[in-house]
């Protein structure tokens, strides 16, 4: 139950235990990525070198940085990733255009009122000189803004066209996610592999290397929404109609989002969660992902168990008879996923055997019912679940 209350990897110390001693080097690093991509020298051999000498020599930094820490502080101004870095900056100018605004106006106010205030019996009480048709002060209050006008519109017309027009080299990833009630489905079509709410992607380091992953989105019953802040900005994920949007992430690490849509129930708890590893990690991945299910003789009792209580029916186990559903979660390899129920919970043993006993407990009003399984069928289910590797 305790799980329940703090959802995997969202309490606060896994932040603070993680990263504060290598929050800085990696502001730097990141710094120079930013710096480096935006000035376009991603190729050239020499700035290569120095990212590589950076990643080498600095401690904590990206090269040496746990891939396993936690982005739990969900951020739109620390964007990891292409799109949301893309993002991120545009919004920094306009604020920056909107403040340079805010400061000359906000002083001529101030400067209006201290200059022109009452003063009581010293006050000149004469008529002050009148402006009105004023060619000069019309067209300095009408030029200026429109020209303003036109360069914010010139500036998000171009990040726009930035996002949804990316540039995609050969090696990019596809991915196909479809929003479920209350769990998110995967499918890697390149790799013929399908997954639920842990995704894994191939860090991109260096700009010069990209490896982005295209996404679509689509919904398997009502509207959600995809949203994970450091990666991209949220997207609708509606039936009937496929979204598109793309991650390049920069830096490794758990990555967490949301559900953004009121979608029922467990809304809350649809919680996604981008596993950003180092290439040769995802490959690992996607071929443990494409092995075929593990057929473990000593847990036969457990498998029989599964296909009796129907949880075939719902649940799919590659190679498995009578595992062929694909309403709930793909299974084939269940415990390479670090939590249960959309990361409602560690995926460990108590929670397991909870999750199996009744799954309301750990999420109220999910889709899966109390299958009312005795002790001992939720202990051979359990053995059985644990060898899908
Ligand atoms: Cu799915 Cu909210």
């Amino acid at each position: 139950m305790k799980a329940a209350h703090h959802p995997a990897g969202r309490d606060t110390d896994v932040i603070e235990g993680t990263s504060r001693n290598v929050q800085w080097p990696n502001c730097l690093f990141l710094l120079i990525l930013r710096i480096c991509s935006a000035l376009k020298y991603g190729r050239e051999k020499l700035i290569r070198r120095v990212f590589l000498l950076i990643i080498g020599t600095l401690p904590g930094n990206l090269g040496a940085q746990p891939a396993d820490q936690v982005h739990a502080v969900q951020n739109i101004f620390h964007p990891l990733s292409k799109p949301a870095e893309i993002l991120d900056d545009t919004a920094r100018l306009v604020l920056l255009i909107c403040l340079v605004i805010f400061l000359i106006v906000g002083g001529l106010l101030l400067y209006s009122v201290v200059r022109f205030r009452h003063r009581g019996a010293e006050d000149d009480t004469s008529e002050p000189s009148q402006v009105y048709g004023s060619n000069a002060i019309e067209l300095a209050w009408t030029i200026p803004p429109i020209l303003i006008v036109i360069v914010l519109v010139l500036i998000t017309a171009r990040t726009v066209g930035e996002i949804s027009n990316p540039q995609f080299s050969k090696n990019v990833v596809q991915l196909r996610v479809i929003g479920h009630r209350f769990w998110w489905e995967l499918q890697y079509p390149d790799y013929g592999v399908t997954a639920a709410n842990e995704i894994h992607v191939p860090v991109s380091y260096l700009p010069s290397t990209p490896r982005p992953i295209q996404m679509t989105l689509d919904s398997a019953d009502v509207a959600h929404g995809f949203w994970v802040p450091e990666l991209n900005g949220k997207l609708w994920v509606v039936p009937n109609h496929r979204n598109m949007m793309w991650i390049q992430p920069s830096v490794l690490g758990i990555y967490l989002g949301n559900c953004t849509v009121l979608c029922g129930d467990q809304h809350a708890n649809m919680l996604i969660r981008v596993i950003v590893e180092p290439p040769e990690d995802f490959e690992k991945w996607i071929a443990g992902q494409k092995a075929p299910a593990v057929a473990d003789p000593s847990v036969e009792d457990g498998r029989r168990e599964f296909i009796e209580n129907s949880c075939g029916t719902c649940h799919q186990i590659a190679g498995t008879p009578g595992a062929n559903g694909v309403f709930g979660p793909d299974l084939t390899h269940f415990m390479s996923r670090q939590t249960l129920g959309s990361g409602v919970a560690d995926n460990n043993d108590e929670n397991l055997r909870s999750w199996l006993r009744d799954p309301q407990v750990l999420k109220p009003g999910c889709l899966m019912p109390n299958m009312k399984l005795d002790d001992k069928e939720v202990d051979l289910i359990f053995a059985y679940l644990k060898t899908l590797k």
